[in-house]
């Protein structure tokens, strides 16, 4: 016969599995949680079923819960009681996430505690930089930004992850960092991150919507990928220790081009509305979840992630126990 049989290498579960080239572990996976000041215990999300606003405490009984799953990271975003136009309390010494970061150290200093940096959620224009005559200035931003990375660090952050996405943002970081000697601490870029619709959820979540315009000005047009790599060449020569690419499911062919092009470790996140939709046609029984989940987390493995940032995280690493 004339003809190739490929079916033989898919023939039983034991050959898939020797010729599987790409899998996820919960190793791949870091989690990324909302902490709210002062608020006592946690509230569901209501766009993100299975997400919270936790407090303090349910942070601390989260952090334990992770751990146990053991997941390698964190990423934390903070909701302040308090927002003004210098963004204050995001560079706070006693701020809600640098109140995280010493909580989520003191209970598993093994734990990977990454940051948000970012000022949107701390001044009531809900921009990602300064607000000036009605724009979003670059270079007046960048100390805000710096301050804040500074500041989690100080608090114990292994990693800070800057999402603003103004011009020579981790140039600015790795300078105030190193001047106040954390030359440990690392800096994962959100270098390509695009102006997406996929966001929606997490702005509710996170309080976050832009009180005027959007963020076409700073994040990236999603039509476009050589932009990307001129993004992420920029950060790595700043002193970027790793990459992002945000958001992941519309975007597996940035995280392909960024793969092939770097050898920094790259990461892509599934966002708010990626897990949304997935947990609505969920609970409509419309879908498997857990063969939607599996199969879009090896599929960003293919397309070149090193790790993933997901909601699903702890769901995830639960099925991979069960699995064994
Ligand atoms: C803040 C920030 C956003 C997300 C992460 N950091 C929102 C935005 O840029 O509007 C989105 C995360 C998600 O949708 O899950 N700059």
């Amino acid at each position: 016969m004339e003809f190739d049989r490929h079916r033989r290498l898919r023939s039983s579960a034991a050959m898939r599995r020797l010729v599987r080239e790409h899998r996820w572990t919960p190793d791949d996976l870091v989690y990324p949680m909302f902490v709210q000041e002062g608020l006592s215990g946690k509230e569901e999300i209501a766009s993100m079923p299975g997400v919270y606003h936790l407090g303090l405490d349910a942070f601390r009984r989260e952090v334990e819960e992770v751990s146990e799953l053991g997941l390698p990271g964190i990423l934390l975003f903070g909701i302040p009681l308090e927002k003004d136009e210098h963004s204050t309390s995001a560079y706070a010494e006693h701020g809600i996430v640098q109140e995280a970061v010493r909580a989520a150290k003191a209970i598993n200093p093994d734990l990977l505690v990454m940051t948000d940096v970012c000022l949107c959620q701390y001044n009531p224009a809900g921009h990602c930089g300064i607000v000036q005559d009605g724009k979003i200035v670059n270079d007046p931003s960048l100390k805000l930004i710096a301050e804040t990375a500074l500041s989690h660090a100080a608090a114990g952050a292994d990693v800070v992850a800057p999402s603003d996405m103004m011009d020579g943002r981790v140039a600015a970081i790795r300078a105030l960092l190193d001047e106040h000697g954390y030359v440990d601490t690392t800096i994962l870029s959100y270098a390509v991150k695009y102006a997406s619709a996929f966001y929606g959820p997490f702005r509710e979540a996170a309080h976050s919507s832009p009180a005027f315009g959007d963020r076409r000005t700073y994040q990236m047009d999603p039509a476009n990928v050589r932009e990307a790599l001129r993004e992420a060449a920029s950060d790595l020569a700043e002193g970027a220790d790793m990459l992002m690419v945000k958001p992941a499911l519309s975007y597996m062919d940035v995280t392909k081009s960024i793969r092939d092009n770097f050898d920094v470790p790259v990461s892509t996140y599934n966002v708010s509305a990626e897990y949304s939709m997935v947990k609505a046609a969920a609970n409509h029984g419309w879908i498997d979840e857990r063969g939607i989940v599996t199969e879009m987390l090896t599929s960003f493995k293919r397309a070149g992630a090193d790790f993933i940032f997901t909601y699903h995280a702890k769901d995830a690493a639960r099925w991979y126990k069960e699995e064994g």
